[in-house]
């Protein structure tokens, strides 16, 4: 059975998650097995049932296991054949409306909290490697970015992400735009058609129609991208937010992801997973990546310090899978890292001594709070008027509004004259008509206060 160790530093529910995970995988525990009752197990370990219960909901939430009411968790059904091997074209869409910098309320889903930037930590680290780094500053650097960077993400990710690369993998970039754009120069000559999420983020498809590619949309469901119509698709290549899909905020089921890297094996196709705010998972632990369940395979991990640090540093990186990165060098020898030396050795510093890690944890807790206050607010003024979306996670909810409130331009514009900034849901559409009564409400620019003021005020605007 089970064993849990009291004395290893790994809490015990997560222990136990991968010791369920891990039978999953290797089909120790069958498809549609039932697992244990929450009491049952926590007698049987001598643990407590919140140690047990955690670990279930983690599992659940990733799609390993499935509930069924009063009967308990089972096992879901993967395709093991396509699991870890032994666990080792619409024109241009509408453009965004040019925001002014300062309104009264901004929901703008990209906003962070102003006052949490770490400035003193930040400071100390920026001087130090100021005085650390005479001799380098005369130099151009490494290209792929800074080996101390690179080893600090390296880490950072396999620890908590899962990801499992070297440091040769990764390159450091200037966002997820430069990320994209290196992608499809390196790709374009053996494909030509990406797949995107639709609805789904807007910058993709923008970058790779600029390098001449077709996008094909692809519909999400509860359970993110439709794979049969990926499948009928012409597509070679496919982008994805498989652990918090943007902008509905559902996590591909690991039953999904395995399907997914099977349709990628199938022919060198490739996977962009694109894992961008994962750390911010307020119930549960973050979702494990895609690129940790294959380590091997063609995916194309992209991350960013955009949603926990700053998006204004930019800062990105990527991980490239193992086949390419001779590739890479060939085809970029001339190319030069465009991140400033000093700012990549400051977020360097700044993980090795732990600042991150802190920052991270500092984070989740103060975009809960905001988070929990703006469903708070938005069932106290709104109640039956409107439904909630992609909730419990990032800094963005969906609010999905009843027809009579009226068009999503309406709308904006009303708030606007208010002084409320909306970001409209109709960009995320890559096709077909956009729906114009669902709107994303980002809660990281503003306090609990502010979001309940907001929102008090967007609900008497819009019921005049
Ligand atoms: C889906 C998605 N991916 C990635 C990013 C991060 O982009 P960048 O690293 O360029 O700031 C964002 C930022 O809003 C995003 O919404």
């Amino acid at each position: 059975m089970f064993v849990l160790n009291h004395d290893a530093q790994l809490p015990l529910y997560a222990q136990l998650y991968r010791q369920i995970k891990e039978r999953i995988l290797t089909g120790k525990l069958t498809a549609n097995s039932r697992l244990p009752s929450v009491r049952g197990l926590a007698a049987e370990l001598s643990t407590s049932r919140n140690t047990v219960e955690s670990s279930y909901l983690e599992l659940f939430a990733e799609g390993y296991l499935y509930s069924k009411p009063r009967s308990g968790y089972f096992v879901s059904a993967l395709d093991h054949d396509a699991g870890p091997a032994a666990c080792a074209d619409r024109p241009p869409g509408p453009s965004l409306p040019k925001a002014p910098l300062r309104y009264r309320y901004d929901f703008h889903p990209a906003r962070l909290d102003p006052k949490s930037f770490p400035m003193t930590l930040w400071r100390r680290c920026f001087l130090d490697s100021l005085r650390e780094s005479a001799i380098e500053l005369a130099h151009y650097g490494d290209p792929q970015g800074d080996s101390g960077l690179r080893s600090q993400i390296r880490s950072y990710l396999e620890r908590s992400r899962g990801v499992l690369c070297e440091q040769e993998q990764i390159v450091v970039c200037s966002g997820l735009q430069q990320s994209l754009d290196i992608v499809a120069r390196l790709l374009k000559d053996a494909h030509s058609v990406l797949a995107v999420e639709s609805p789904g983020y807007f910058l993709p498809r923008s970058v790779f129609r600029n390098q001449s590619f077709e996008v094909a949309p692809i519909p999400v469901g509860a359970q993110g991208l439709d794979l049969d119509a990926l499948k009928r698709s012409h597509a070679t290549m496919a982008y994805v937010t498989p652990s918090h899909q943007f902008p509905l905020g559902c996590v591909m089921p690991v039953a999904n992801r395995l399907k997914l890297i099977e349709w990628a094996e199938s022919g060198a196709k490739f996977i962009l997973e694109d894992d961008y705010d994962s750390e911010l998972r307020y119930h549960g632990k973050p979702i494990p990546s895609l690129q940790g369940l294959r380590p091997g395979g063609n995916i194309i991990y992209l991350g960013s310090f955009s949603k926990i640090l700053s998006p204004a540093l930019r800062i990105s990186y990527l991980v490239l899978p193992r086949s390419l990165p001779p590739a890479y060098r060939g085809f970029f020898r001339d190319y030069v890292c465009t991140v400033s030396l000093l700012e990549q050795r400051t977020i360097a510093k700044f993980m090795e001594q732990g600042h991150w890690d802190r920052h991270v944890r500092r984070m989740r807790t103060i975009y809960k709070h905001k988070h929990d206050a703006l469903l708070l607010a938005i069932d106290r003024h709104f109640g039956e008027e409107a439904t909630v979306l992609g909730q419990g996670a990032g800094l963005h909810v969906v609010l999905q509004l009843s027809p009579r409130f009226g068009s999503e331009a309406q709308l904006i514009e009303r708030a606007r004259n208010q002084g409320i900034n909306l970001f409209p849901f109709s960009v995320t559409a890559a096709e077909g008509e956009p729906d114009s009564s669902r709107f994303l409400l980002g809660f990281g620019g503003m306090s609990g206060d502010e979001l309940e003021q907001a929102v008090a005020l967007l609900f008497k605007t819009w019921s005049r």
